[in-house]
C-alpha cells in the first residue's frame, strides 16, 4: 500500500507543474511550455520523502535529460514508489490556450507500472458493469460496438465513441458512421479521452484509436482505481521502435495488454488543469497565489475526489 500521507505530496507535484505551463498558455511555444511543466514537477517530485524511479517519462535517457526512464526522483528516503509523468499532456493546448491541457502522474509500487515506450499504442476502453472481456482490439469495430450496444441493451446509434482526430483512425470513423454511433473526436489529450469512458458526468461510452503509449499507461491506472474495461498493444513501427521496446525489457512485441498488464496493487493518480477543460478548470492567476483544481484518485483507500487548493506562488 503506497502512504496515503503521500498523496497530498503528489497532487502539488501536478498543481505546480500545471502552474509551470499555465505561464505559456496562448503563447504559442509548447517546447518552453512542457520544459516550465518538467521542470517544476521535477523539483517538486525531489522534495518528497520516497525513493522514485521514473518509468515512464519525458522519454529515454540520451534523449530527455530530465524526468527520463529510468530517473531517481525523490529525497532518496522512504518508500520504493515507481511514477509514470506527463507533466504537459497536450502541449498544442496550451500553446494555443485550448481546452482541456492536463499535468498528470500515476504513482504505483515497485514494478508494478508498464514501463512503455514512448511510441504509439492502440486503445479501446469502456466504463464498468459490463460482462468481463466484452471488448476486444482483434474484433472489427462493428462488433465491438454491437457487443457494447447489446450489453447496454440500446441500439449502436444510442451510443458515443471518443476518437482522436487523425487521418490513421478514417476506417474506425467510416464503420462507427456505418453504424450510426455518435462520434466525439479530440484533437489531442487521450488520456482524458480514455477517462471519459468512466466519468459519469460524460456522455462517452467506448474509446477507440491509436495514441500514444505512455498516455496508454496512465489512462489505465485510472481505470485500474475506477474500473472499467481497457485493452492496448503498441505499435511499432521500425527497428528503432522495436529496439526500444526491447530496451524496456517488453518481448512480446504484440501483446494485448488489459488495465492488469500494465497497472497492479495500489496507484495513485492525480491529474490537474492546466487551460479549462471538460473535467477541470485550469489554473487560475491570483496574484501573489495560483489556483489549482485536480482529479485525484488512491486506490487502496477508496479516493476519487476533486480538490481545489489556493497556492502561494
Ligand atoms: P503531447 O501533449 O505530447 O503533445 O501529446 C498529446 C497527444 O494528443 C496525446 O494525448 C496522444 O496520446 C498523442 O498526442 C497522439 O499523438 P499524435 O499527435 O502523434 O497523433
Amino acid at each position: 500500500m503506497i502512504n496515503p500521507k503521500l498523496l497530498n505530496n503528489f497532487i502539488r507535484v501536478c498543481e505546480r507543474a500545471a502552474f509551470g505551463a499555465s505561464k505559456f498558455k496562448g503563447k504559442n511555444d509548447k517546447i518552453a511550455a512542457d520544459q516550465a511543466a518538467v521542470d517544476e514537477m521535477r523539483s517538486e517530485l525531489n522534495k518528497i520523502s520516497f525513493q522514485g524511479k521514473v518509468v515512464i517519462g519525458e522519454g529515454e535517457m540520451d534523449e530527455a535529460p530530465m524526468l527520463y526512464i529510468g530517473e531517481k526522483v525523490g529525497t532518496g528516503i522512504g518508500e520504493n514508489l515507481d511514477i509514470a509523468v506527463d507533466p504537459l499532456e497536450g502541449t498544442n493546448f496550451v500553446a494555443k490556450n485550448l481546452p482541456n491541457a492536463i499535468s498528470v502522474m500515476a504513482i504505483a509500487e515497485k514494478n508494478c507500472l508498464l514501463s512503455a515506450p514512448d511510441t504509439y499504442m492502440e486503445k479501446i476502453a469502456i466504463g464498468s458493469g459490463y460482462p468481463k472481456s466484452l471488448i476486444d482490439l482483434d474484433f472489427s469495430v462493428e462488433k465491438n460496438i454491437k457487443l457494447l450496444a447489446n450489453a447496454k441493451n440500446v441500439s449502436p446509434d444510442k451510443l458515443t465513441a471518443c476518437v482522436l482526430k487523425r487521418d490513421r483512425h478514417n476506417n474506425i470513423i467510416s464503420s462507427l458512421n456505418s453504424l450510426n454511433v455518435k462520434i466525439k473526436f479530440i484533437d489531442d489529450g487521450d488520456v482524458m479521452g480514455v477517462i471519459s469512458v468512466v466519468d459519469p458526468t460524460s456522455s462517452i461510452d467506448i474509446y477507440l484509436g491509436t495514441g500514444g503509449g505512455p498516455e496508454g499507461v496512465l489512462a489505465a491506472a485510472a481505470l485500474h482505481c475506477l474500473g472499467g474495461q481497457m485493452q492496448t498493444r503498441l505499435v511499432l513501427k521500425d527497428k528503432d521502435e522495436i529496439k526500444r521496446a526491447e530496451a524496456l525489457s517488453i518481448s512480446d512485441l504484440r501483446k494485448k495488454y488489459s488495465i492488469i498488464d500494465m497497472v497492479k496493487g495500489d496507484v495513485i493518480f492525480c491529474a490537474t488543469g492546466i487551460t479549462d477543460g471538460d473535467m477541470l478548470k485550469g489554473i487560475n492567476d491570483k496574484g501573489a497565489y495560483f489556483e489549482a483544481n485536480s482529479f485525484v484518485l488512491h486506490k487502496s483507500q477508496n479516493i476519487s475526489k476533486k480538490v481545489k487548493n489556493i497556492i502561494k506562488k
